[in-house]
């Protein structure tokens, strides 16, 4: 990919990775009715394979929150764009998402769905940059702590691009430049 400037993660370090989290999520829900809740739309690749390493039944489901535009920075406001569709009381409910970077984003949205009364509310996530975290938000599954860059791929997106990228990687100076 020309546009990147490094390749953080590989396609065989996501799968890899993604396989552990399936399995200790499987290991933590035996006998559970797992819930599982995407976040649209940066977590759609990393949901799709999650799921298929969760060996027990689930169902589950996407939301869409918007808190940032075409800027690498947040925007502090959060807006639910896409709620889902099923009931989450009495459910044990798993938010998958792609990167925790302020916590903003994640503080509002557990909010939101603490307010449903489900059972249990965890969090998976792949990314994590624990070093720019502005509220205490502790993912119970976390894929990979990554450096404070800016990163595309597998769902991230820059300006809504790269997101089919199949590794997650740094983009070149450049392309914020716009040149
Ligand atoms: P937070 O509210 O600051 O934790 O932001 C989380 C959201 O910001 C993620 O779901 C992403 O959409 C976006 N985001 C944060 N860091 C990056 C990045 O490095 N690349 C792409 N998107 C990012
Ligand atoms: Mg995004």
């Amino acid at each position: 990919m020309k546009e990147l400037a490094e390749i953080l993660l590989t396609p065989e370090q996501i799968a890899a990775r993604v396989q552990e989290l399936g399995a200790e999520i499987t290991a933590d829900y035996q006998g559970k009715e797992l819930m599982v809740i995407g976040i649209l739309k940066g977590a759609l690749p990393f949901m799709a394979d999650l799921i298929r390493q969760i060996k027990i039944p689930l169902k589950y489901d996407l939301m869409a929150v918007s808190s940032y535009g075409a800027s690498t920075r947040t925007s502090g406001a959060v807006q639910i764009l896409k709620d889902i569709e099923m009931e989450l009381e009495g459910r044990h409910v798993l938010v998958v998402e792609d990167i925790i970077d302020t916590g903003l984003t994640l503080k509002y949205l557990l909010n939101n769905l603490k307010a449903r009364h489900p059972s249990s509310l965890k969090v998976c996530t792949l990314l994590d940059k624990p070093s720019r975290r502005e509220v205490e938000i502790r993912p119970e599954y976390n894929g990979f702590a990554i450096p404070d860059r800016f990163v595309v791929g597998y769902g991230l997106d820059y300006a809504e691009r790269f997101r089919e990228l199949p590794m997650i990687g740094v983009l070149k100076p450049e392309v914020y430049e716009g040149k």
